[in-house]
């Protein structure tokens, strides 16, 4: 058996301190990843659209003792993305992780999707994750470390009915995934896509046809996934992790 004493032994990344700029943390899968950082003892910079939400995030995570800054912010804008990682280097004078996570579900047959529904679709699931990546690149290539996960889906793997704008958007941007990954590793910049299947989260609200909540994942499972992989021990990268519910794809 290979113990922490072991020479063996491998070193977690020392999460505690690190500037966390989270997508989409007023809710769901990045709420709850915003609060496992800061109960790693990160300073977590939360961004999504609706400020009154976001700041009330920001607000618990500060009442339990935690660094937390809310920076409403629209990812598919440049101008508000470029403002958000100003806004987190004015404040902590670094970012280490990117979290991609802010993305939407809209569903209908093809025959029946409105093109700009497919822009919405596109533009906040793939087109924020490389206007976010650009941006928050160059302080960590200045840094000379990082770490970048992008939340994805199962459905960027599995072709969904009435799915298309979503699968589509989330196959590119595992696509995207894997090219900066290959385009930052030499600069020791980590890149991860995460795929979860079903998570009971406020994504579903509006969704007639919904799987059972009952079998779906916790947010907190992928958010726990999310902070296990930020700790992972430097000398490796998980390039791609599925997260499913025991019960497969509902
Ligand atoms: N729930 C699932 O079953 C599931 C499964 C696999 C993957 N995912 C993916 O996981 C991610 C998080 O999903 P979730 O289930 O946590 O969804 P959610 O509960 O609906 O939360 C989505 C978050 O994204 C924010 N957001 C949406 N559009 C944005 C924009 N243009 N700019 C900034 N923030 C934006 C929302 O806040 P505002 O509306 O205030 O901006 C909210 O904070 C998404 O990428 C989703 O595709 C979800």
């Amino acid at each position: 058996m290979v113990t922490s004493n072991s020479p063996n032994a491998v070193e977690r990344e020392n999460l505690d301190g690190k500037v966390a700029v989270i997508t989409g943390a007023s809710k769901g899968i990045g709420k709850a990843t915003a609060s496992a950082f800061a109960a790693a003892g990160g300073k977590v910079v939360l961004a999504a659209r609706t400020r009154e939400t976001l700041e009330q995030v920001a607000a618990d995570l500060q009442e339990s003792g935690a660094e937390a800054l809310a920076i409403p912010t629209d990812v598919t804008d440049v101008d508000a993305v470029q403002r958000l990682i100003e806004r987190t280097l004015d404040v902590y004078q670094r970012v280490d992780i990117l979290v991609n996570n802010a993305g939407v579900g809209y569903f209908g047959p093809v025959s029946d999707f409105e093109p700009d529904d497919w822009d919405m679709v596109l533009n906040s699931n793939l087109k924020a994750i490389y206007l976010c990546a650009k941006y928050a690149l160059p302080p960590m290539l200045a840094q000379g470390s990082g770490q970048i996960i992008n939340v994805l889906s199962i459905a960027a793997k599995v072709a969904f009915e009435a799915s298309a704008a979503y699968c589509a958007a989330k196959a590119g941007a595992l696509a995207l995934t894997k090219v900066l990954a290959s385009e930052v590793r030499q600069q020791n910049i980590r890149v991860t896509a995460v795929l979860p299947g079903s998570v009971h989260t406020p994504f579903w609200d509006g969704v007639p046809e919904h799987p059972d909540f009952e079998q779906m994942l916790k947010p907190e499972h992928v958010a726990d996934t999310i902070v296990s992989v930020c700790g992972q021990p430097s000398g490796m990268v998980t390039e791609e992790i599925v997260v499913m519910p025991p019960l497969g794809i509902l």
